[in-house]
């Protein structure tokens, strides 16, 4: 099991999917947006490579070559009447035959702000006055000295309650997701219309989007980011190990090159994770523990994000605060994370997986230190408005700038039997578990947190056990996937009173 105790690569499709996303003029929409949306901004950003030159500025110096010929070649009327057919008869061929003047599909590989996108999922456009009055108003500044924060993975589990968190007591937020299909995009929909709900938006669009995130922080002047957006699953890796590469490290370095650039500096708070102490055995696991051991790709791309930063941090004087969650779990939580998956399945009926440690230091059965949401959510508030200013400009440093690490976690870790016997106990339905000795995947078999210096320098206290967080959980899912079972459930306790706690044994009603 990994740090976030995700699922097997293969998440099944889930039982309700929101109307979402693909309009039948979407092509249309996008390509308008596209050539409605204004140049980005010119003057603060450093300097950067040369582009490649585009195909329409070739196809200019084509022409005026063809049309410089046809005005110096003949005198005779009949030879210059045959010459200039001529090169009219090439103009037309170099304008039909451009790429240039052809409709760019949305998709074409070529396309410079869909370079490192992974995602054919996303139905991505930006631009346009209309579009940059929705980000001014949804990163506007509603109570006196409160932040405006840009959330990355927005739509993300973690994402969703961070801003909602930070809209409610008055702060600018705008979100950025790309939507991706890691796990379904219907419950991204679903967290992005909540939000929306609440005067948030969320912009469709890549970390890895450079032209993008320039548009983002000229429009808006984010004091802070709240970075959230990343591949998160240990197993995924076996199948798609680019992916985390893309988003973790070279998307990372696309957003923190923006944040360098923007004038001001936002400070970055930004979602790294209990992975990284990998084979560490020393519990809890401190701040100051070994992380030089990941066993897994995720957490390699972690903690390669930790150095990066270390970098931006040091060098343009960048606010950085890396906080190391672990297994955040709650209402509208991701499907690929066991408590999730093992939710899904014992109500179908389905037989469970659960791991049993080969043996070693800790136990035999997997253990998790679980981590109710809004736990996590106050850690990330918190870290926001301690940040301390960056003190970059036009690229360069001018100060020191905090450079932090914190661990979120709730300091009691609970083995995963544990978790299944809380499920049946809130499902009522018994599971059927089926107990396997842990395979080599990347998963660590033991999480347990120190948050001594969150408690702190953060006022970090988390204060919810995991039978409090997983019965949110539960109330939530049924709500969600499961409105009719959910309503049973209510009129059952409704009538029975509180104590009626007996497993019904069987998966039908559930299903
Ligand atoms: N949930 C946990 O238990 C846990 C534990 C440790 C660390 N983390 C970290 O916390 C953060 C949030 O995790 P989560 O559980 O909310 O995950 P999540 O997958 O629900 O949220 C991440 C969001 O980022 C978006 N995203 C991914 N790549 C993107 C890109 N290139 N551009 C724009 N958006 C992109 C995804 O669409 C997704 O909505 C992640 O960085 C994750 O690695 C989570």
């Amino acid at each position: 099991m990994t740090a976030e105790l995700d699922a097997p690569v293969t998440v099944r499709p889930c039982a309700r999917r929101p109307a979402c996303c693909h309009h039948a003029n979407a092509m249309a929409t996008i390509y308008a947006a596209r050539h409605l949306r204004s140049p980005a901004r010119p003057a603060r950003r450093r300097p950067r490579a040369p582009r490649r030159r585009s195909s329409r500025s070739s196809t200019t110096t084509i022409t005026t070559t063809a049309c410089r010929r046809a005005t110096t070649t003949p005198r005779c009327p009949s030879k210059l009447a045959f010459w200039s057919v001529c090169s009219l008869a090439l103009l037309l061929a170099f304008i039909l035959l451009s790429p240039s003047s052809a409709p760019v599909p949305r998709s074409a590989p070529e396309s410079p702000r869909r370079s490192l996108h992974t995602s054919a999922s996303s139905t991505a456009s930006w631009g346009g006055a209309a579009w940059e009055k929705k980000v001014r108003a949804s990163a506007r500044v509603r109570r006196a000295r409160g932040l405006s924060v840009l959330v990355t993975g927005a739509a993300g589990f973690v994402g969703c309650h961070a801003a909602a968190a930070l809209r409610r007591r008055g702060d600018g937020v705008l979100g950025l997701d790309n939507f991706n299909d890691y796990y379904d995009p219907a419950l991204k929909r679903g967290r992005a219309a909540l939000l929306a709900r609440s005067g948030v938006y969320v912009v469709d669009g890549d970390i890895a989007d450079a032209e993008l995130l320039a548009k983002l922080f000229d429009v808006a002047p984010f004091t802070h980011v709240l970075h959230l957006a990343a591949q998160a699953g240990v197993r995924h890796a076996l199948v798609d190990p680019m992916s985390y590469v893309r988003a973790n490290v070279a998307g990372l370095v696309a957003l923190l090159e923006a944040a360098c650039a923007a004038s001001p500096q936002p400070a970055i708070v930004w979602a790294s994770s209990s992975s990284v102490y990998g084979l560490n055995s020393h519990v809890p696991f401190s701040e100051h523990d070994r992380t030089d051991r990941p066993a897994s790709l995720y957490a390699a791309t972690k903690k390669a994000g930790e150095e990066i930063a270390h970098v931006y941090n040091h060098i343009y004087g960048l606010s950085l605060t890396a906080l190391r969650f672990f297994t955040v779990y709650g209402p509208w939580g991701r499907p690929d994370m066991a408590y999730f998956f093992f939710t899904r399945d014992i109500l179908a009926g389905q037989p469970i997986t659960v791991y049993e440690s080969a043996g070693g230091t800790h136990q035999t059965t997997i253990s998790r230190d679980f981590t109710y949401i809004d736990d996590i959510v106050k850690g990330c508030v918190a870290a926001l408005d301690t940040a301390g200013r960056s003190t970059g400009s036009g690229g360069k440093k001018r100060g020191q700038a905090p450079f932090r690490t914190y661990n979120l976690g709730n300091t009691s870790p609970v083995p995963v039997t544990q978790l299944v016997d809380l499920l049946e106990k809130l499902l009522k339905v018994k599971a059927v578990r089926k107990v396997v000795k842990m395979p080599r995947n990347g998963d660590v078999p033991y999480t347990h947190a120190n948050v001594s210096l969150a408690q702190r320098e953060l006022g970090y206290r988390p204060s919810t056990d995991l039978q409090t967080g997983l019965k949110k959980f539960v109330r939530w899912y049924l709500e969600y996937y499961h409105p009719e079972l959910a309503e049973k459930q209510k009129h059952r306790s409704s009538n029975n009173g509180k104590g009626s706690r007996g497993h019904n044994g069987s998966s039908s009603s559930a299903r």
